[in-house]
């Protein structure tokens, strides 16, 4: 694996096995690199008030930019099942808010990555920041 690819693969499956999930048993965890190649990671975190539980995603968005982050350059989600662990919808917004139609968003499981697509891809014609300031 390219050595970028392999330390956010590293670093979404490490953020994975402390993943906060009693209620779906459904661990995942997320690593995305900003603009100034750092990598943060996080995962999911489940709540007994089931709505309130957030993504993988969602954490390693937090903690980038609690670092002064502000752009995803890549990101990397690992999760089980047979099924592509894709993030959901209202991660692909958290995403748009802070990647480009071409960053690259890996899916992956245990073994490796399964899948790669463009944000552009999992959210076309989306809505975003420029919408608000073109406005
Ligand atoms: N989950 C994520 O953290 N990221 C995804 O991309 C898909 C789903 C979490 C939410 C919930 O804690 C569990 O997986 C089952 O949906």
């Amino acid at each position: 694996m390219d050595p970028d690819l392999q330390s956010l693969f590293d670093a979404a499956r490490t953020a994975r096995t402390r993943a906060y999930a009693p209620y779906s048993r459904f661990a995942v965890g997320a690593a995305l690199r900003d603009a100034d190649g750092r990598v943060h990671a996080g995962c999911n975190v489940e709540n007994a008030a089931y709505p309130v539980g957030t993504c993988a995603e969602a954490g390693a968005i937090a903690a980038m930019i609690a670092e002064g982050g502000r752009a995803i350059r890549e990101m990397l989600v690992i999760g089980p099942g047979p099924g592509l662990v894709t993030p959901c919808g209202a991660c692909r917004q958290r995403i748009r808010e802070f990647a480009a139609p071409e960053t690259m968003i890996h899916v992956a499981d245990g073994d490796g990555v399964r899948a790669r697509f463009t944000l552009g891809a999992l959210l076309p014609n989306s809505f975003g920041p420029e919408n608000l300031t073109d406005a």
